[in-house]
């Protein structure tokens, strides 16, 4: 496995051919990566992982019993702040499958009742698009490359037959006259396009290079846009999954457009142009549904919030569960149509994730429960876990704030105990006033770090600070002790 030090440059990598896609990881590997950002909640990565193993499993089984094996569909539950959508977000970064994650709670706005539930897997399936062109882009880039120059070069030099209107050779016309002279213009020929072709390897080198970046040129677009028809489109269609623009970007003649601007520029539209003509869309698309079919994952958050906390017959309760018998079809195995063409719900992997305060996952239809067979308790944090938090994730808060002062030449250090001081500050904030879990890690570092980030550089020249337990208590302590105060402030 590549080490990766941000969630982002994991992505990247991803393109690559050296890593493994989530699914071919082993449950372990994947508690391992999940474990570089999320302190705790053992039994929520550990069936996570289980999950995403058993879809490379199900791949693996051939046969008609393949189609039979459901996906291990997983609620998380927990309290505030305890790293659910955390989860969520590195399994979607660390993912080379289409994801998505989605809030239950959109669908019951007013307004949105019941409506388009269908539309995350419409989504899924144009980063699913988006993704597989991504990685063909990768494959065609250079020879995308290539042809940009080959084509630049033909715009400042053109070839010589080109711009003579010589014939490849000469007409036999012309060799009957004198043979002398035959050859004489055969020789002339030659040499100059030798001497072209000499003109273009010179040019060839200085577009790669960068020397004519600045040098304006007057290109052919090649323009489908009609970008006037998008506004007249009825909002309706959108909603389908349909797209004024595909729908007659393709039937609409093309227009070209003579265009003058630098040559960098030029270079960037050209190869993008030149992608466009290298990649075939329709072996992409049905990779693209290939992919969201069979290692598609939808991340439901907030599906709590649409459940009903009592059987009503009128009010909110019946659109939240008009939201429920939505979904239902979906996770339970459906057809949904998008732009790309229809795409088949039944293997993917739905995960869902709600705080469940004043609901129970019992409040679901019964349905929607049975298509949740593995639930998890994720666990209140302690002052342990925060002070864990504080320091050992890849993205954790003081190594965030350590970077950003850095930029400003000062190095900034936390001793043990102020981290100490610090995560029980949180703990008892959060007993007192609100349990937010990780989250009063953020506003506490804030109020603690503020004079400091302001200061900085201008009224404080000291190129080194330490943040011990002192300080800690000093800027802190007079909140916590005021319960208003600290509703207020942390
Ligand atoms: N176990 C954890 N390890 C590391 N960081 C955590 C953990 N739990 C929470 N955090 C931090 O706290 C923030 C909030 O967590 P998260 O968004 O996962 O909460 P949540 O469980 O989804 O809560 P909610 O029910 O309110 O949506 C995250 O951005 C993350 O930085
Ligand atoms: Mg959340």
């Amino acid at each position: 496995m590549q080490k990766n030090k941000s969630g982002n440059e994991m992505n990247n990598s991803n393109k690559g051919k050296k890593v493994k896609k989530i699914e071919q990881l082993t449950p372990s590997q994947i508690v391992e990566e999940l474990n570089k950002y999320i302190i705790g909640q053992d039994n929520a990565k550990k069936s996570v992982a289980i999950a995403l193993r058993n879809r490379w499993r199900r791949q693996q089984v051939t046969g008609p019993l393949k189609d039979e094996i459901m996906p291990n569909n997983i609620i998380l539950i927990g309290p505030t702040g305890v790293g659910k959508t955390e989860i969520a977000r590195r399994i979607s970064k660390l993912a080379n499958a289409p994801f998505v994650k989605v809030e239950a709670s959109k669908f019951t706005e007013v307004g949105y009742v019941g409506r388009d539930v269908e539309s995350m897997i419409r989504e899924l399936t144009d980063l699913a698009v988006n993704m597989v062109k991504q990685e063909k882009t990768k494959e065609v880039e250079i020879k995308a490359r290539e042809n940009t120059i080959e084509r630049l070069l033909d715009i400042l030099i053109p070839p010589l037959r080109k711009k003579n209107n010589l014939p490849s050779r000469p007409a036999e016309g012309t060799a009957s006259i004198s043979t002398t002279t035959t050859a004489d213009i055969l020789q002339d020929e030659i040499d100059s396009e030798e001497a072209n072709r000499q003109t273009r390897e010179k040019f060839r080198k200085m577009l790669i290079d960068g020397e004519l970046d600045s040098r304006v040129i007057e290109i052919d677009l090649t323009t489908s846009n009609i970008p006037m028809m998008q506004v007249l489109g009825p909002i309706g269609l959108e909603e389908m999954g349909l797209n004024i623009q595909d729908l007659f970007g393709s039937i609409m003649p093309k227009k070209t457009k003579k265009r003058k601007m630098t040559i960098k520029e030029a270079k960037t539209i050209l190869e993008q142009e030149e992608i466009q003509k290298l990649i075939d869309m329709e072996s992409v698309v049905k990779e693209a549904i290939e992919r969201v079919q069979n290692s598609g994952i939808v991340f439901i958050d907030e599906i709590d919030k649409i459940a009903s906390t009592h059987k009503s017959t009128s009010g909110p309760d019946v659109s939240r569960e008009g939201v429920q018998r939505d979904l239902l079809p979906i996770v339970e195995g459906s057809t949904v149509m998008t732009k790309y063409g229809p795409v088949k719900t039944d293997h993917i992997l739905f995960m869902a994730s709600g705080a469940f305060h004043s609901s129970k996952p019992s409040d679901l239809i019964p349905e929607l429960q049975g298509r949740f067979p593995i639930r998890v308790e994720l666990n209140s944090l302690t002052e342990e876990d925060f002070f864990q938090i504080l320091t050992k994730p890849e993205n954790a808060l003081i190594k965030q704030y350590k970077a950003l002062l850095e930029t400003e030449g000062v190095q900034i250090e936390f001793e043990d105990e102020s981290l100490r001081a610090i995560a029980r500050i949180a703990t008892e904030v959060n007993d007192q006033v609100e349990n937010i879990g990780a989250r009063r890690l953020h506003t506490i570092l804030t109020s603690l770090l503020e004079d400091i980030l302001f200061e900085i550089p201008d009224k404080r020249k000291s190129k080194k600070i330490i943040i011990d337990a002192k300080l800690v208590e000093e800027k802190l302590s007079k909140i916590v002790m005021n319960r208003d105060l600290s509703r207020y402030i942390l």
